[in-house]
C-alpha cells in the first residue's frame, strides 16, 4: 500500500524522508537498515548525520544492507557504492564497517558475490528500505525485464543507465560498469517498510507508472504495489503527471 507525500523542495523531501526514518530508529531496538546509493538520498542522509551530531544517536549496533554495487571496479574507485556511502554518511556516523554490508563486485565470480549477499541478507528483516527510482523505472540495478522473484543477482545495466550515470565518470559512458551486484526485486520486498525518494522531471514517468500504472515488469517499481507499506516522497516534479 502507498502512502504518498508530496513536496515543494529536495529540502523538504529530504526531511520527510527523514521523518519516517526517524520513526524507525526512535522505536525499533537496534533496526536494520536497507539503504541506497545516488544523488537522491543524500539530504536524507545529511539529515541523519545532523541527527546524531545533535542528539548522540548511536549506530554502533546497528546493521546495514545496501542495495548494489559495481562490479569490476576496486572496493576504493571513487565511484564504488562503498566509497559513495563512506563519503555521504558511514564516516560521519560511529557504525563499525562489520556492521556494514555492501555487495561485492570485485573478483573473478561476481555470481559467487551475489549469493554470498543474498544468503547473509535472508537472515535478517530489513526493517527500513530507502529506494531510489531510475528514469526506467528501475529499482537498485532491476532493470525493466527482471522477473518479479528474483534475488540478489548480477545484472547488466541498460544503455539508460549507464547515460544517467555517466555524469559520474566524466560524462564518459565507456568508464561505466557494465554490470553490477544488485538486491533483486523479491529481495527488497522483504522489507518490512520502504520509503522511496524522486525528485525531478525526468522521473514522472517511472513515479506514474509504478503508482498508477498496471503491474509489470516493464516497470521494476511496480511490484511495490503489493507491499503493505511504502512511502513515496516526491518533489513536484517527479509527481508532475499523476
Ligand atoms: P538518482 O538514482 O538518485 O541518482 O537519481 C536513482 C536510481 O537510479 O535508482
Amino acid at each position: 500500500m502507498f502512502k504518498t507525500i508530496v513536496c515543494k523542495n529536495y529540502d523538504e523531501v529530504s526531511l520527510e524522508a527523514f521523518k519516517v526514518m526517524k520513526g524507525v530508529l526512535d522505536t525499533e531496538v537496534n533496526p536494520i537498515l536497507g539503504l541506497a546509493t545516488g544523488s537522491t538520498p543524500v539530504g536524507l542522509y545529511k539529515n541523519m548525520i545532523k541527527d546524531h551530531e545533535e542528539t548522540g544517536r548511536s549506530y554502533k549496533d546497528i546493521l546495514t544492507f545496501n542495495l548494489d554495487e559495481y562490479v569490476g571496479l576496486p572496493r576504493d574507485h571513487e565511484q564504488t557504492y562503498w566509497t559513495f556511502m563512506h563519503e555521504n554518511l558511514f564516516n560521519y556516523l560511529d557504525c563499525p564497517d562489520c556492521n556494514i554490508h555492501v555487495p561485492s563486485g570485485v573478483g573473478d565470480d561476481p555470481e559467487k558475490n551475489a549469493r554470498e549477499y543474498e544468503e547473509e541478507l535472508a537472515k535478517h528483516t530489513v526493517s527500513i528500505q530507502v529506494l531510489g527510482i531510475g528514469s526506467d523505472g528501475h529499482i537498485a540495478f532491476n532493470e525493466p525485464g527482471t522477473p518479479f522473484d528474483s534475488v540478489t543477482h548480477v545484472a547488466e545495466l541498460t544503455e539508460q543507465t549507464i547515460s544517467d550515470n555517466a555524469r559520474f565518470f566524466e560524462g564518459d559512458k565507456s568508464q561505466v560498469p557494465t554490470k553490477a551486484v544488485t538486491m533483486g526485486l523479491a529481495s527488497i520486498m522483504r522489507a518490512k517498510k520502504i520509503i522511496l525518494i524522486a525528485t525531478g522531471a525526468n522521473k514522472a514517468d517511472a513515479v506514474y507508472g509504478m503508482l498508477k500504472g498496471k503491474k509489470t515488469i516493464d516497470c521494476p517499481a511496480s511490484i511495490l504495489q503489493d507491499h503493505a507499506d511504502v512511502t513515496v516522497i516526491m518533489d513536484e516534479a517527479a509527481a508532475s503527471k499523476l
